[in-house]
């Protein structure tokens, strides 16, 4: 029989996840305003938007629990807060390159947002192809009694740079990671492509609003 005090301490467990899972809830629903502010704003003075759109996620508690043991880490609600930096992800998708930088320097000028690490695998893709940069913020909470300052992992990336990244996804989950090595390489070339595509698309924009310019408008 299930003795009193562990029914006490399941049910003091549930209510941390509880806890802990609506924190990264608010977290993520506080900088999902912030871009929607910033998309608002664009489009309302500048009739364009570097801002595409957006996807937000929550880990599940069994992936939490599944990064905890693969890390050998002490199964505690301290350990999860201070080592899982992504259980609360945004990833924001761009139109072109130089709007991922646009809304980055945006974000880092939001002083309630404490930028903690920024990875650019942009400018220094993954050895796969990987393009992406990547932002963990800590954003304020305020709850009834306290301020909780709640991780954040950012993906910034292009429309180009996301179709890989969700195929890469794709092809991972069903090879179970042991993927042929001639579709790596092939993997590898078509995130090439997608570059080469960004760049294209980039220069392509860039002389439109040449144009644009010239003619006054
Ligand atoms: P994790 O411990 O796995 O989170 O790695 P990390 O802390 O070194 O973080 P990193 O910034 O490298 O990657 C974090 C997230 O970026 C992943 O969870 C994916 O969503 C995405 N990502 C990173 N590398 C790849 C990749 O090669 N392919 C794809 N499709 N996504 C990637
Ligand atoms: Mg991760």
């Amino acid at each position: 029989m299930v003795s009193e005090l562990r029914i006490e301490q399941l049910k003091q467990m549930k209510y941390e996840l509880t806890k802990l899972l609506l924190l990264y809830r608010c977290a993520l629903d506080e900088i999902e305003t912030k871009i929607n502010i910033l998309k608002q704003e664009f489009q309302a003075l500048h009739d364009y938007s570097p801002i595409e759109h957006t996807k937000s996620r929550i880990k599940t508690p069994e992936s939490i629990l599944e990064k905890m043991i693969r890390k050998n880490l002490d199964l505690s609600f301290s350990t999860i807060k201070e080592n899982i930096k992504d259980i609360a992800g945004l990833r924001i998708t761009c139109s072109f390159i130089p709007d991922i930088y646009n809304v980055q320097e945006m974000l880092m000028k939001q002083n309630d947002l404490e930028v903690l690490e920024i990875k650019d695998y942009i400018e220094s893709p993954k050895p796969n192809g990987y393009r992406s940069l990547h932002m963990l913020v800590n954003v304020p909470v305020f709850m009834s009694d306290s301020v909780e300052k709640v991780c954040v992992e950012i993906q910034i990336r292009t429309i180009a740079m996301d179709f890989w990244a969700s195929l890469e996804h794709k092809i991972f989950y069903k090879y179970r990671q042991t993927v042929p090595e001639q579709l790596l390489k092939e993997l590898k070339n078509a995130a090439e492509s997608a570059h080469s595509l960004d760049l294209q698309m980039g220069d392509l924009h860039r002389e439109i609003n040449e144009i644009k310019h010239m003619q006054g408008e």
